[in-house]
C-alpha cells in the first residue's frame, strides 16, 4: 500500500477572500494576500488500500463527521482522476490548531491533504498545480501551499493559484479568546453574504484596489502601509458580514476590545495592526522588535503567541505501508 505523510501550516490573510465566483470550482471574486505562519502545522498521512471499500478520515485520532470525511472524500476524487487510479485511502490527520476556531484550520488541513494525497497517487506537481488543488479543498488552502507571504490570483481555474511575494519582515501575535465552534461556516457565510448584502458588489471592487495597493506595499518594503490596509481591510469583512441577512458576527465585545488596544499600542508608538478571520480571536501584524512587546501589553485579553512566516507544504514522508 503507498502511503505519503505531508506537513503544512496555517495562513492568516492580510488581504481577505471572502466570496466566490465559482462555487464549485473554489475561484475567488477577488485575490486575497496571506501569511504563511510557524505555528500550529496539520501532519496529514495518505495510505491507499486496495482492499477498501471508501474513504476513511480520522482528525486527531477520531472519526470524522460525515460532512468532514466527503470534503476530504471529493478532494481525493479529484487526484484519483488526475492519476488514474480508483483505489480508495485512509486519511488520518494531526491538527495542532484549535478546529473551526476562526484560525484557518482548514487552510493548514486542505494543504496538507492536497500534498500528501498527490504524492501518495503518484502526480508530480509543481507548487502553482498543488496550490490549484488546494484550493478545491478550501479556498485559504491555496495559499498555506506556499511559504510566508502569498499572494492567491483570481481567475479561471488554470489562472487561480497561489505565489510567493516578497515583503517586509513581519510577525504575528495571535491572541486566541475562543478555540469554541464558530456559529457558522465560512463557506455558508460567503454564500449569505454575496446574496443577501447590498455591499458585497462594493466589497469585491475594493477588495481588488486594496489588493494592488497591498502588493506595491510589499514590493516597497513598507510595513506601515502593508499594515493600515490589512487593518482596514479586515473591518471591511466583518463590516459585510454583519450587513448580511440574517446578520452574521463573528467578533465579540473581547475582539473589539483587543482592535481597541491595538490602536492605543499605536498610539504610543508600536508599530501594529489588527485583523481577524471568521473567528473572534485577533491576529495582530506587528515588526520583529516590536512582536513582544505587543504580546506582552495584549496577555490579559488571552492566550497570546507570537509568530512569524512559516513553511509551505512539503511531504515528510512516503513510502510503502506495511
Ligand atoms: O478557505 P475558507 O473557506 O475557510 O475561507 C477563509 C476565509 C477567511 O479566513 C475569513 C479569509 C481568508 O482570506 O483566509
Amino acid at each position: 500500500m503507498t502511503r505519503a505523510v505531508a506537513r503544512s501550516h496555517p495562513n492568516i490573510a492580510l488581504v481577505k477572500y471572502w466570496g466566490k465566483q465559482d462555487e464549485q470550482l473554489i475561484l475567488p471574486a477577488a485575490g486575497s494576500l496571506s501569511l504563511t505562519i510557524d505555528a500550529f502545522p496539520t501532519t496529514t498521512e495518505v495510505t491507499l488500500d486496495s482492499g477498501a471499500t471508501e474513504d476513511t478520515f480520522s482528525l486527531n485520532g477520531i472519526p470524522g463527521a460525515v460532512g468532514q470525511t466527503a470534503r476530504v472524500s471529493a478532494l481525493l476524487d479529484i487526484v484519483r482522476e488526475a492519476a488514474g487510479v480508483s483505489t480508495f485511502a485512509h486519511v488520518d490527520s494531526v491538527s495542532e490548531i484549535p478546529t473551526d476556531a476562526g484560525l484557518a484550520s482548514s487552510a493548514a488541513g486542505f494543504s496538507a491533504l492536497a500534498a500528501a494525497a498527490a504524492a501518495a497517487y503518484g502526480l508530480d506537481l509543481d507548487p502553482r498545480a498543488l496550490s490549484r488543488l488546494a484550493r478545491r479543498g478550501s479556498g485559504s488552502a491555496s495559499r498555506s501551499v506556499i511559504p510566508g507571504l502569498a499572494v492567491w490570483h483570481a481567475g479561471n481555474d488554470e489562472e487561480s493559484f497561489a505565489e510567493p511575494v516578497d515583503g517586509p519582515d513581519v510577525r504575528m501575535v495571535i491572541v486566541t479568546l475562543s478555540t469554541g465552534a464558530k456559529p457558522v461556516s465560512s463557506r455558508e457565510a460567503m454564500r449569505i453574504c454575496m446574496l443577501t448584502s447590498p455591499y458585497y458588489s462594493a466589497w469585491v471592487d475594493s477588495t481588488k484596489w486594496t489588493l494592488e495597493g497591498a502588493l506595491e506595499a510589499c514590493k516597497d518594503n513598507d510595513f506601515t502601509r502593508l499594515g493600515r490596509i490589512t487593518e482596514l481591510h479586515a473591518n471591511r469583512m466583518h463590516a459585510l458580514i454583519q450587513s448580511a441577512d440574517p446578520p452574521i458576527r463573528y467578533l465579540t465585545p473581547q475582539s473589539v476590545a483587543v482592535f481597541d488596544a491595538v490602536a492605543q499600542l499605536r498610539q504610543e508608538g508600536r508599530n501594529c495592526y489588527a485583523t481577524a478571520d471568521a473567528g473572534p480571536n485577533v491576529v495582530v501584524l506587528t515588526t520583529p522588535d516590536d512582536a513582544d512587546r505587543v504580546a506582552r501589553h495584549l496577555a490579559g485579553f488571552g492566550q497570546t503567541r507570537v509568530v512569524g512566516a512559516g513553511l509551505g507544504a512539503a511531504v515528510i514522508e512516503r513510502g510503502v505501508a506495511s
